[in-house]
């Protein structure tokens, strides 16, 4: 199932339903790239919430055009594209951020190895999501599927496992109702 029409229907309230971003949360994650940081891409990054709080800077990419035009309204760069076949070329980003947004992609995997591919070596892919195995994960996971998304969430360890996968060093760097995996890509410079 595909998730993007709701985020297309609710995009205007959106960023009045949600908290700010706390930029604290992935700055360990961040930390790890072994590369100098200039390009930072929002992936499913929505309205920008997280760029905002980054600073700004990364490029917002993502499939809903109605998050986008509210992280365009915000002055924030946009790319419209899917996860699945991600446009941007081939090691051409410092750092990739995901937030509460893996568990709505349609191909997990797929997206991952996007990611991974658009870093640079030595570049970093951050994702933040939310682990189902706790009470608020499972009453998160009840609310979107209620809602009618197709939501379906990796532990912490399955996402680590993913990075893997994608060929990045990846190791898991806090785990709660909300975990960080950070997968570094090898062959810094
Ligand atoms: C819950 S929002 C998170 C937005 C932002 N990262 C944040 O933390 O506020 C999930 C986002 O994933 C995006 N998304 C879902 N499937 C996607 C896909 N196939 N390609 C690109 N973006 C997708 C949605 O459009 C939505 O903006």
């Amino acid at each position: 199932m595909h998730d993007v029409p709701y985020f297309d229907r609710f995009a205007p309230l959106y960023d009045l339903a949600m908290p700010a971003a706390d930029p604290a949360d992935l700055t360990p994650a961040l930390a790890l790239a072994d590369r100098p940081v200039e390009r930072v891409l929002d992936l499913g990054g929505g309205t920008g919430r997280v760029a905002r709080a980054l600073g700004g800077d990364a490029v917002v990419a993502d499939a809903s055009r109605g998050m986008l035009e509210e992280a365009h309204e915000d002055g924030l760069e946009t790319l419209q594209t899917d996860v699945r076949q991600l446009a941007v070329a081939d090691e051409s980003v410092d750092v990739v951020v995901v937030v509460d947004a893996l568990h709505h992609f349609p191909a997990r995997s797929t997206a991952v190895a996007e990611a991974a591919r658009a870093l640079r070596p030595g570049g970093v892919l951050v994702v933040r999501d939310f682990a189902p195995g706790t009470i608020r994960g499972r009453l998160l996971a009840a609310g979107e599927h209620l809602f009618g998304m197709g939501s379906r969430f990796d532990t912490a360890d399955e996402c680590a496992q993913r990075l893997d996968e994608a060929g990045l060093d990846a190791r898991v760097l806090d785990e709660g109702f909300a975990f960080t995996v950070a997968g570094v890509k090898p062959g810094a410079p």
